[in-house]
């Protein structure tokens, strides 16, 4: 007894309770009493132990079995034992990175198979549109059929509040400074006053259209700064309201605040990266400011948002240059979790995403990285030592080391995931196109710009507007 007791703590000393062969050792152990025969059991079990010392990794697994909804990412690679995170746990997000090919996009589609919990992707590929084959509530909406008004506030959020947050998107997704970004701040709060917004929170809503007309009648005074104000954002605006103006041609946007409830996919695929950036931004603080304003604090996960290639929305660089404190996409990534609005980001340059993203993801996934550069970025943010980091170099495709909250970093072969990729844009058309006609929008209404004085910002008090 007593020595079964002394094998015992030397396994969990060791951290060797799951790997098969000792658990045989140790019945093999608790089944004698020859003394010969437990010491030479005790010699095999530490040399177990010393063998582990010079491996990378002493694998932990979380217990699967004590997970409320598990999410399995796949089997340890030293122990074959199922590793799991708990959904919940993605409220604290989910970052991968590994070079191309190394399987990110399958790792999400692995995830998201398991939800219990509605998804929107944000995708630039039309990787995720291949799931309608499995999936028969999924709804795929190519950028050409998204109605989105920038300018509209989500539900329960007061237009001035909305007009901050939304000037600063527009900056940050399209590289504006903080010059232009008042500058497009003032203009809101003037369309805004005109639409009566300020009394009344209902549609019609101005566009972005409106908001470049405004800005075109602005009068130029060659002398003051705000002439290059308004050039360089109508050099933003102009190119999103041409190339994207179905998109934005519309006063109430689709009912984004009960789509919540559903799967989504928003495929990006030849739009500009500027704009796919904006759309994208916009979208995630539009949640976020719908969930933060209705009652959604700390009522767990509402919604997971998949964000492949995330390095231009969580830009390290642009996080460096903003000078006017934290960016409102740090802020939103920092906040998300208390409205249960999960980030599930991926890319293969850890280098250029921003701290905010890797400080605020509580599961970190490395595939094999496609440089030291990458490596050390993302290593440096999950504790690796130099031992784990040269394991890392060697991952073939589909391998990984995970990181999980506070638990140690684990060797892991993450799941294939079976699926065919032949949907077609006319085999999409056929299947979704009752859905997108069925989604209620309403068309850009240009009557109160006629109505309105349209003269400019130069009357506008931004002080009175913001305290509402
Ligand atoms: N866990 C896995 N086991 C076996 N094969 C895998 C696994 N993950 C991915 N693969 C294979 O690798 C291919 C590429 O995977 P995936 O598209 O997920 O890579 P990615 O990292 O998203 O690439 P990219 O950066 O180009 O988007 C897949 O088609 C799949 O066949
Ligand atoms: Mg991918």
């Amino acid at each position: 007894m007593a020595n079964t007791q002394k094998l015992l703590r030397l396994i969990k000393e060791n951290n060797l309770q799951h790997h098969p062969q000792i658990q045989k050792l140790l019945e093999a152990g608790i089944a004698t009493d020859n003394d010969q025969k437990q010491k030479t059991i005790r010699k095999l079990i530490e040399l177990h132990a010393a063998k582990q010392l010079k491996k990378p990794f002493t694998e932990t697994t979380p217990d699967t079995s004590l997970l409320d909804k598990p999410i399995i990412l796949g089997k340890t690679r030293n122990h074959c034992q199922t590793y799991a995170i708990p959904e919940e746990s993605l409220t604290r997000h989910i970052l991968t990175n590994g070079a191309t090919g190394t399987g990110k996009t399958t790792l999400h589609l692995n995830i998201l198979n398991q939800l219990t919990t509605p998804y929107w992707i944000f995708d630039r590929k039309q990787d995720y549109r291949h799931l309608t084959q499995q999936q028969d509530n999924l709804l795929v909406l190519p950028w050409h059929r998204v109605r989105f008004n920038p300018l509209q506030p989500p539900q329960g959020v007061g237009p001035a509040q909305w007009a901050m947050s939304i000037s600063e998107i527009l900056s940050h997704s399209t590289d504006l400074l903080s010059g232009s970004r008042n500058y497009v701040l003032t203009h809101i709060i003037e369309l805004y006053k005109q639409y009566n917004l300020f009394d009344e929170h209902s549609s019609p809503y101005p566009t972005l259209l409106d908001l470049e007309e405004l800005i075109q009648s602005d009068k130029v005074n060659y002398v003051r700064k705000t002439s290059n104000y308004r050039d360089t954002v109508l050099s933003r605006l102009e190119p999103m309201t041409e190339v994207t103006r179905p998109v934005f041609n519309c006063s109430r946007h689709y009912p984004y605040e009960n789509l919540i409830q559903r799967n989504m996919v928003f495929e990006f695929e030849g739009l500009d990266r500027d704009i796919q950036n904006f759309i994208q931004e916009s979208i995630f603080a539009y949640l976020y400011h719908y969930l933060s304003q209705n009652g959604f604090r700390g009522k767990g996960l509402h919604l997971v948002l998949v964000w492949d290639e995330a390095k231009k929305a969580f830009s390290y660089k642009k996080e460096q240059s903003d000078a006017a404190g934290i960016p409102e996409m740090d802020d939103l990534t920092a906040k998300a979790r208390e409205f249960g609005l999960s980030l599930m980001v991926s890319d293969q340059e850890s280098t250029k995403l921003t701290e905010s993203i890797k400080a605020n993801t509580e599961t970190k996934v490395l595939l094999r990285p496609s440089d030291y550069n990458q490596l050390s970025s993302m290593a440096d943010s999950m504790g690796l030592d130099e031992l784990q980091r040269s394991y890392a170099f060697n991952l073939d495709v589909g391998q990984a080391i995970v990181k999980h909250a506070g638990c140690r970093p684990v060797p892991v072969d993450t799941r294939d995931f079976d699926l065919d990729k032949n949907v077609s844009d006319e085999d999409l058309r056929r299947s979704q196109e009752e859905q997108w006609e069925s989604l209620d929008y309403s068309l850009r209404d240009r009557d109160p710009l006629e109505k309105g004085s349209s003269s400019g910002s130069e009357g506008v008090d931004l002080s009175d507007y913001l305290k509402k």
